[in-house]
């Protein structure tokens, strides 16, 4: 089962799958076996080097590819009049597709720099070639500048039981902008967490799923973990049956690092 968030006009699948170092025939591979264990949501960027593989893995899955939320990134790099459109649409022709569900800034750069970036997404929306724009890795300050230039409805930052962002959380979840979690399970070293394999024993579940589910409890928020392996992305899929106590979502944000 699947939650799919609804903020704004943005409607989102709460679970993606992260794609980043999945790459060439291995990486296509998992990639495709996450969509047939039932992702419906990709996360990848033009600097993942990937989008080929998303793309043909979506392609050989057998659905229609308006079944998946697709989320890709422009490098900041790409941020010139020159480079920034061309880049989308080479991204869009390695995913085959005519447009993405959202296009990202990955990272920002100088305030002048950052208001070219949003003209140009903006511009990218406008030609339809994303159906929803946002950032990357951007904080309050940069966030609240961003959204007097374009209707960025999503802003995906590292966000895990070591780090926490209350304010930019609190912030996003003000302007009903999803907050998409990456590296959520901090690659693996919140798994080690005393509390979360304590968790872990309590709801008879995994210290990922625990993670996960403290994660998609909170308002607004999704998460892309990466799982190269079956067994992870299934694992990681099965937290919409259960429920976290107050008490347990508050002793995880203890574990948040400053
Ligand atoms: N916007 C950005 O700047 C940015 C930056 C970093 C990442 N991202 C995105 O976020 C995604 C996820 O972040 P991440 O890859 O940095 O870190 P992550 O998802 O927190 O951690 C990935 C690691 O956790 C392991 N894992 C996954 N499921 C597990 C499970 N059920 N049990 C135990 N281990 C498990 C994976 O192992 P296996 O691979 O062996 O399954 C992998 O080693 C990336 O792939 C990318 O799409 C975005």
């Amino acid at each position: 089962m699947q939650k799919v968030m609804q903020c704004g006009n943005l409607k989102i699948p709460a679970l993606g799958l992260g794609t980043y170092k999945l790459t060439g025939r291995v990486g296509e591979q998992a990639i495709a076996e996450a969509i047939g264990l039932g992702y419906r949501h990709i996360d990848t960027a033009a600097f993942y080097d990937n989008e080929a593989e998303v793309g043909t893995a979506i392609k050989n899955a057998g659905i229609a590819k308006a079944e998946v939320f697709l989320t890709t990134k422009v490098w900041p790099s790409s941020f010139t009049k020159k480079l920034f459109v061309p880049g989308v649409q080479e991204s869009l022709r390695k995913l085959k597709v005519n447009a993405v569900d959202l296009l990202l800034l990955h990272w920002p750069a100088d305030e002048e720099t950052n208001k070219l970036a949003l003209g140009l997404l903006l511009e990218c929306y406008e030609k339809q070639y994303a159906k929803h724009v946002g950032v990357s890795n951007f904080n309050l300050a940069q966030c609240g500048a961003a959204l007097q230039f374009a209707p960025i409805s999503c802003n995906q930052v590292e966000y895990n039981p070591h780090k926490c962002l209350a304010d930019l959380a609190g912030y996003l979840q003000q302007q009903n902008m999803v907050l998409t979690a990456y590296s959520p399970l901090a690659r693996g070293a919140v798994l080690n967490e005393p509390l979360i394999q304590q968790l872990a024993a309590q709801y008879n579940r995994t210290g990922s799923q625990i993670v996960l589910r403290w994660l998609l409890q909170q308002k607004n928020v999704a998460a892309i973990p990466k799982a190269s392996t079956g067994k992870h992305c299934m694992e990681n899929m099965q937290v919409f049956d259960f429920e976290l106590a107050d008490e347990d979502m508050r002793q995880i944000f203890s574990l948040c690092k400053p």
